[in-house]
Order: structure tokens, then sequence, then C-alpha cells
């Protein structure tokens, strides 16, 4: 079997905890090299993980011997380097949010219609198991109509997490990061919400604000820190999304769907990724050991092999887009937000 030779830009966190070893531990794929604009994170990698380092991120798409490029910089960056790998008929797996605003989104979603290639975004939270049963229980008609969730994604901060570990990270940058946690986070939340739904969200409610989060200049950051949003879909599942960089108590990134017949509780508890309590029945409890790893690098070299499409389409990605740009909107203009056009 020919493998896919993957490329990967930007050689940060992520990267480090996720991407790197889940592409040189995948079947259908070989590490073709780093790069980054500090040229010794690519080489520290490239030293423990193979592949060359890349001068520039142009001489990788460059390269014809480079099927797959996989997009980790900063938020900024995301559309255009996207844009141009399209262009070069490179399969892009690009980290989240596919973009910082709704034109590079945009910009994606053209390019790709003219590519060779296919983009995918890094939605991973579609690939946990938990989720991945929550979405075959809730189509197979077992737990009825959804009726109502309630959602929280939360941590302590981006500046404990990124490479960079002050709050001069780009994260709290409004320029780089885009929306700070309403965009960062939220977006993970509302692509669930409607893979696992199977509708688009289309009305929102939200109030954001920065409440402690600062910058390098003292000054509170100029990107969102909290956000409440109530969500609704077009045949009236509503729900509340909360989204935080203040919770100094660890990580919390749960779903809990009520539905007719019972209530899946989705990476609610630490023991257990998936509770299934039904009305009047016993609870099931699956996956009590952690997940080996993320599934996005395996899901996108996959498809690259077999020629199939991509497992997260940008028109996927920009419905995400638009609802977490709808949450800036409501949070902005203290008014609720409908999303037409999209049903
Ligand atoms: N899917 C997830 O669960 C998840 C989790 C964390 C981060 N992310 C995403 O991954 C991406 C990277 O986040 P991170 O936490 O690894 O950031 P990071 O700050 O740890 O690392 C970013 C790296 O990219 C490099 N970089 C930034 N802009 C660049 C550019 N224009 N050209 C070349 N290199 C550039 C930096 O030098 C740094 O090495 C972000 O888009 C973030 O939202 C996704």
């Amino acid at each position: 079997m020919k493998k896919a030779r993957i490329g990967i830009i930007g050689c940060g966190q992520i990267v480090r905890i996720r991407h790197a070893h889940e592409l040189a531990g995948c079947a259908w794929a070989e590490t073709a090299g780093y790069y980054d604009f500090v040229s010794e994170r690519a080489q520290s990698f490239v030293e423990q993980f193979g592949g060359k380092v890349y001068r520039e991120y142009q001489e990788m798409l460059q390269d014809p011997s480079v099927d797959g490029v996989v997009i980790c910089t900063a938020n900024d960056a995301h559309a255009k380097m996207s844009v141009e790998a399209l262009q070069a008929g490179k399969y892009v797996l690009c980290e989240k949010p596919m973009a910082s605003d709704l034109e590079g989104a945009q910009a994606i979603l053209e390019a790709g219609r003219e590519s060779k290639g296919f983009f995918m975004a890094a939605h991973n939270q579609r690939f946990t198991m938990a989720h991945r049963k929550a979405k075959e229980l809730l189509e197979s008609g077992a737990m009825g109509r959804v009726l109502s969730f309630r959602c929280t994604l939360a941590h302590p901060g981006p500046e404990r997490f990124s490479v960079n570990r002050t709050n001069s990270c780009w994260y709290l940058n409004k320029a780089a990061s885009g929306l700070g946690c309403i965009s960062d986070l939220g977006i993970h939340k509302c692509d669930i919400l409607m893979h696992l739904l199977g509708e688009p969200i289309s009305r929102v409610a939200a109030t954001a604000g920065t409440r402690d989060k600062r910058d390098e200049t003292g000054e509170l950051a100029k990107v969102y820190d909290n956000a409440v949003c109530v969500l609704e879909t077009p045949s009236g599942v509503m729900g509340t999304l909360n989204l935080s960089y203040t919770n100094y108590a660890g990580m919390e990134n749960t779903t809990v769907y009520y539905c007719e017949k019972g209530v899946l509780r989705c990476h609610y508890y630490p023991d257990c990724a998936l509770e299934v309590v039904m009305d009047g029945a016993e609870t099931v409890r699956y996956f009590d050991v952690p997940q080996p790893n993320s599934g996005v690098m395996e899901a996108f070299a996959r498809a690259i092999v077999e020629g199939r499409p991509s497992p997260v389409p940008a028109e996927e990605a920009y419905r995400a887009m638009r609802a977490v740009f709808a949450i800036e909107q409501s949070a902005r203009t203290g008014e609720m937000v409908t999303l037409k056009g999209m049903l």
C-alpha cells in the first residue's frame, strides 16, 4: 500500500501532544517533514520523528513528494496556508478554527472546489469513542428525539497550554486568535452539536466578556475569556453552551443530550466517556479506558490513500464558523441572531 506523505506546518504544543506521534504511528502515512518559523522547533521534531526540516512552508507545498499538509500554526495563518496548499494540489488537515475570520473560511471553500486535494478541519471531537457511539445511538432512534442539550468547554487558559507559556502567547492576541474562547473552544462544541444532531444551529443568543485574562501589556486581553450561549436548531432542539478560559480547576469538556427516552452524558465522568441513562431501564456506561489516539490523523491519511472525500469537509467546518461568529455578534449587539440559509 502506498502511504500518504504528510508534512506538518507549525510545531507547537498540539503537534507535541498529538499530531507528531499520531503521524509517526499511522499505518496510512509517513512523515515528510516539519516547518515552523522558529526553525529549532521543526528541527527538534525531525530529530525525534524523522522527515526533513523545510525552510519555508512554500517549500513543503511545492515538494512533489508531499501529498498532504497539517496546518498547526496560530489561527491567523490557517486560511492563507490552506488556500495555498489547496492551490498546490495538496490535501489539507487544518487545526481549528479553520480561519480567524469568516472571509478566510470562505476563501478555503472556494480554493477547495478547484483543488485536486481536499480540506479537512481537525475537529477531533467527532472522533472520540463517546461521540461516535452517541451519534450511533441517536441515529438508530434508540434515544428518541433530542429535546435539549447542555455543554461546557472550559479550561484554565491557553497561556498554560501554548508552547509560549506566557501572556504574550498568540491565543490572547485578537489579530492572531480571532474571538478568543468563542472561536477557540466554541468551534469544537458547535461542530459536534451539529454533527450529532444532524442539523445546524440556526438561532443563538449569547453574552460574553473578558473577566480575567490579561495580555502581555498587563491590560485585560482583547479576546473573550468567557461566554454563555443559548443555541437552537431549526427543529427546535435547544440548549446551552458555556465557554471559559478561567476554569482554574482544570478541564471540563462535557455534552449532555436530554432525549425522549433517556439522557446521554458525553465526557461527563473521568472514568467513563459515555453514560447512557434510559428512562425506566438500566444505565449503561461505555469506555472506561482512555482512547489511544485522537483518530484525526488516521482519518485524514486513510481518506487520502483510499481516495475518499474529506472526513470533515470545509462546508461543515464553515457552518461551525458561522455559528461561532453569530455567538460573538449576539454578545456584541445584545440581539438574538438568526442564521439564514442554514437548513
Ligand atoms: N483540536 C484541538 O483540540 C486543539 C488543541 C489545541 C490547539 N489547537 C489548535 O492548534 C493550533 C496550534 O495551537 P498550539 O497550541 O499548538 O499553539 P502553540 O502556540 O503551542 O504553537 C504554535 C506554533 O506555530 C508556530 N507558528 C505560529 N504562526 C506561524 C506562522 N505564521 N508560520 C509558521 N509557524 C507559525 C509557532 O512558532 C509555534 O511553534 C491552533 O490553531 C489551535 O487552535 C487545537
